[in-house]
């Protein structure tokens, strides 16, 4: 595997700092999940390509659409609690995975803002279009807040996080991300989590729950048809990245819930068959007409059930919200010590 570059920058007057970690266009070797995916029986593709820039300013229409209830509900726990989570973690320095445009995180920032007389925000995204134009603008609606931007994956990201500032730390990961990993990847995931804060350190989780069928379903397949065009936009994502021949006009989007799994899939279907070519990987693969390839799960969350995989990854949950319906869960976490690492 290549070392992937990463490049370092100072700017506004040393109040951001950017770290690009190469994305895939750079780096060959991130062709290899997709030749993996493809080659399975059930295709899949690895849904982080999903956030390209386009695939971003779909995703931040997504979040506005009626059917689309996740990210309204997180805000209006965050606009609830905010404050009191500041309260019980005290200043510190907040990183987010998957910031995209810190709508939400808008709300911690205020929140934490009147704690110290420096705010210390590190948003991570692969999408470095979005990063950068929302760095831009929280520089100038936050006087006191200093950035320091990572453009590149969670695992990249994390393992090239520049040394904490504050003694104190909070790790953010918004918008039920989580549940877009299959549970090795989330294991391995939270392993990092738990490695990368010192005990007493903190996690703020935001997870979407079980609920009603219908209601999830609908959020997926919206009536305006957003959620088909950011599914789709994968493949034109994927043709630039690796010099494909992916025809989005013979393939349809497809969005229903895994009761088992408690998760919804997201495939796209090929209308066609059809012989795919990934050029610049020297890869290609059939498609038999009606064939899926899944590009996305979201897993649905039992909070009891979730409270224990966190407490077996050294993250206790201290407090969890949720809206009154009980939608959506947002649990404040605080890295354990455990026999070995603590003084
Ligand atoms: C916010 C990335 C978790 O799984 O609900 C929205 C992505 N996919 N509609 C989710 C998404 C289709 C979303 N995440």
């Amino acid at each position: 595997m290549e070392i992937p570059q990463i490049r370092s920058e100072i700017l506004q007057d040393s109040r951001l700092h950017w770290i690009t970690v190469s994305s895939c266009t750079e780096v060959a070797a991130a062709g290899e999940d997709v030749i993996q995916g493809l080659s399975r029986p059930q295709k899949t593709l690895p849904c982080r390509y999903l956030y390209d820039d386009r695939g971003s300013a779909l995703f931040e229409q997504i979040c506005d659409l009626p059917e689309y209830y996740p990210t309204r509900t997180e805000q209006s726990i965050l606009e609830a609690y905010a404050p009191e989570i500041a309260q019980l973690t005290g200043a510190c320095e907040l990183v987010e995975l998957g910031s995209g445009s810190s709508r939400k995180t808008r709300l911690l920032l205020e929140a934490y803002q009147p704690l110290s007389h420096e705010l210390h925000y590190c948003p991570i995204d692969v999408s470095a279009g979005i990063l950068k134009s929302t760095a831009l603008d929280l520089l100038t609606q936050y006087p006191t807040l200093r950035l320091c931007g990572l453009a590149g994956t969670y695992e990249q990201a994390l393992a090239k996080l520049p040394p904490p500032v504050l003694d104190n730390r909070m790790l953010i990961f918004l918008g039920s991300t989580l549940g877009n990993l299959d549970e090795q990847v989330r294991h391995q995931f939270l392993v990092q989590i738990k490695q990368t804060l010192q005990p007493g350190e903190f996690f703020l989780l935001g997870v979407d729950l079980q609920k009603p069928i219908g209601l999830i379903e609908a959020a997926y397949n919206d009536a305006q048809g957003i959620t088909a065009a950011f599914n789709l936009n994968l493949l034109q994502h994927l043709n630039q990245c690796f010099h494909g021949n992916f025809d989005w006009t013979q393939f349809r989007h497809l969005a229903f819930y895994n009761s088992d799994e408690h998760r919804i899939e997201m495939h796209l279907q090929s209308l066609i068959s059809q012989t795919i070519d990934l050029k610049a990987l020297g890869y290609q693969t059939c498609l038999r007409s009606g064939e899926t390839i899944r590009t996305e799960i979201s897993c649905k969350f039992h909070l009891p059930a979730l409270t224990v995989e966190l407490e077996s990854h050294a993250l206790q949950p201290l407090q969890i919200w949720t809206d009154p319906q009980a939608w959506f869960g947002l649990l404040l976490c605080q890295r354990q010590c455990i026999p070995g690492d603590c003084p």
